[in-house]
């Protein structure tokens, strides 16, 4: 799809081919030449242990359109980092920071015409990742591996964008309680998919799954992280080894912090005490910040502030969060890397 045909007011989530995408091997113990090519599809051997083990993992990141055109990109050294650690959990090759993000803007410059516009609330979304290929069977670390980076234009991951959404409690889990959940690797949404199918069958938006050991503490929702506000104004957010450490909600709480002056408590949020909860949501790279309007538990439908309306604490962190990201807002040193 050209980028003349796109209406960037409708724009979901949703693959579209854009223009180049980045390629790199790692052969011989080190990283190729990164290269742009037009082609979107890989030839990789059939052994490769991407297909067979799950040995991949990959990365969520956006280029915003700024008001005076420039292009930004959020926190692409906490994305690399969160990449390194995955590939360190399934014993792949790191790629280096500054690789990382040179080939992001390398990304973004080739795709410049697919930045939906300043106001629009979309946004490029880049999708790094790094998968195990070559000529293999046993169950080991592959011989060779590749880093890509494609992107593809979007906007609102979740019905509606800021508005709320209700999600359900999944009685399966995504990760093990020492398993794979902090890394961002493509096992722990192959074991979402059935849930969140099942969830979305039943009109919720997505799934939460509660902490793998003993089921009584939210973690997160299938694609984004949980979050909540106390009826005294505190910022809460799970903290679990199970949990993926999003660079939104790591955000979200030095924001709440240091912009809004709330105290911030990270640590167990036990399912049964969610009532206490006066405004709730989920916070992510494609979420950005979706209110939860209720959660479904045992049957019953927890609601928070509203079904329809925004909680004033949500609506004051996404102003704050969305005005960083495209640059109406001062930045925090070092979050806005521009293209
Ligand atoms: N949790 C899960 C399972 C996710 O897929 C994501 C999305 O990347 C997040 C949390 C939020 O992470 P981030 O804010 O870094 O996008
Ligand atoms: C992201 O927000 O970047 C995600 O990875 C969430 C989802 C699309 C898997």
């Amino acid at each position: 799809m050209g980028h003349e045909s796109i209406n960037w007011d409708t724009l979901g989530f949703d693959y579209i081919k854009t223009d180049k995408r980045y390629l790199s091997h790692w052969r011989d113990g080190a990283w190729q030449e990164g290269t742009l090519t037009e082609d979107n599809v890989l030839h990789i051997s059939e052994g490769s242990t991407a297909l067979h083990y799950g040995q991949q993992c990959f990365e969520g990141l956006k280029a915003y359109r700024c008001k005076d055109g420039s292009i930004n990109l959020f926190r692409p050294d906490q994305n690399a980092q969160r990449m390194q650690r995955s590939c360190s959990r399934l014993l792949m090759p790191h790629v280096p920071t500054e690789q990382f993000i040179e080939a992001c803007k390398q990304v973004v410059k080739a795709n410049e015409h697919f930045i939906p516009p300043y106001g629009s609330g979309g946004a490029l979304y880049l999708r790094p990742f790094v998968i195990g290929v070559g000529d293999n069977i046993g169950v080991r670390t592959a011989p060779e591996f590749i880093f890509s980076i494609f992107c593809i234009p979007v906007g609102a991951y979740f019905k509606g964008g800021l508005k709320p959404n209700n999600f359900v409690i999944s009685s399966y889990d995504r990760a093990a309680p020492n398993g794979t959940g902090a890394a961002k690797v493509g096992g722990n949404y192959a074991a979402s998919l059935m849930p969140g199918s099942e969830a979305k069958k039943n009109s919720f938006a997505d799934c939460i799954y509660l902490d793998p050991q003993t089921h009584s503490k939210i973690e997160e929702v299938g694609s984004a992280n949980f979050f909540a506000i106390t009826a005294d104004g505190k910022f809460v957010t799970p903290k679990s080894p199970s949990v993926l450490p999003g660079i939104t909600r790591l955000s979200l709480i030095e924001l709440a912090q240091s912009r809004l002056g709330l105290e911030v408590v990270e640590g167990d949020v036990f399912i049964d005490k969610i009532d206490e909860f006066k405004e709730a949501g989920a916070c992510g790279t494609a979420a950005v910040i979706t209110p939860i309007g209720g959660i479904s538990y045992k049957d019953k439908l927890h609601v928070f502030y509203s079904q329809t309306e925004v909680g004033p604490v949500t609506q004051r962190l996404y102003k704050e969060l969305t005005g960083v990201q495209s640059g109406d807002v001062e930045a925090p040193a070092g979050w806005i890397v521009k293209v």
